[in-house]
């Protein structure tokens, strides 16, 4: 019984001010305060840097084309595919986003940039990277993106794999390619990263479909 009336005093002094003050009238709904959200595709949110777990990182031909490149010829060569792709994940996944940077400049003439990536395959060489993960012990998941370059992975992805510590992390490897899947890139990450697990890749389009968005949270899904 004292238990009783002790609980309805309560209720009447504290709870049920509070609830009045907070607008809980129900003939008024609330108006619920929506999270950020971006406005469309075109606008990924840049992610935040301390949310950890989650590494986007990514190689793509976008802004290594030599300084004085014509500007029409570079206009009309098809660069930015894996950065495209990589931006969207980064947005969905909330990962933080990191851009792999060859200190080399890669010719924007797709036969010239063919041969180069043929003679650093056949050398398999590890050309130097310009940009470096800090905290890469932060992250759990690690996506890696990256343009397929005659028939595999661009050798700055195997410099990329060699200059940190997989052991225990996740590394789910995503493409963009003309018509080569991704499967040998995927065979060749898990050998060097054997201390790591890698999922299954995936293999965009470089005519980047419309779909993107589907395609990407469809993968993500999948454990
Ligand atoms: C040097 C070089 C080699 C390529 N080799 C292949 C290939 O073997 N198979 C393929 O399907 N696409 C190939 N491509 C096409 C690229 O994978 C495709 O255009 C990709 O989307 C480019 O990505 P990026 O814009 O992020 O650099 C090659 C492109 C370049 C520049």
């Amino acid at each position: 019984m004292k238990r009783t009336i002790f609980i309805s005093i309560f209720f009447a002094a504290f709870v049920l001010p509070f609830s009045v003050a907070c607008g809980g009238d129900e003939t008024e709904p609330q108006q619920q305060e929506q999270p950020d959200t971006p406005e469309s595709p075109d606008e990924p949110d840049t992610p935040s840097s301390g949310n950890g777990k989650v590494l986007v990182a990514y190689f793509s031909r976008a802004n290594h084309v030599p300084d004085g490149t014509d500007a029409v010829s570079g206009a009309t060569n098809k660069t930015r595919n894996t950065q495209t792709v990589a931006m969207e994940l980064s947005r969905l996944t909330g990962g933080d986003l990191f851009e792999i940077i060859p200190a080399r400049d890669y010719p924007v003439s797709h036969t010239e940039c063919s041969e180069i990536a043929l003679q650093e395959y056949e050398a398999d060489a590890r050309p130097a990277l310009t940009t470096h993960v800090d905290n890469m012990e932060d992250y759990d998941i690690i996506y890696i993106g990256f343009p397929i370059w005659r028939y595999c992975e661009p050798m700055a992805i195997r410099t990329f794999l060699e200059e940190y510590d997989f052991t225990g992390k996740t590394i789910r490897p995503f493409c963009t390619s003309m018509a080569v899947g991704i499967e040998d890139a995927q065979a060749n990450i898990a050998r060097l990263c054997p201390e790591s697990s890698v999922a299954d890749g995936l293999r965009i389009s470089y005519n980047i479909p419309n779909n993107l968005e589907e395609l990407l949270s469809e993968w993500i899904g999948i454990e």
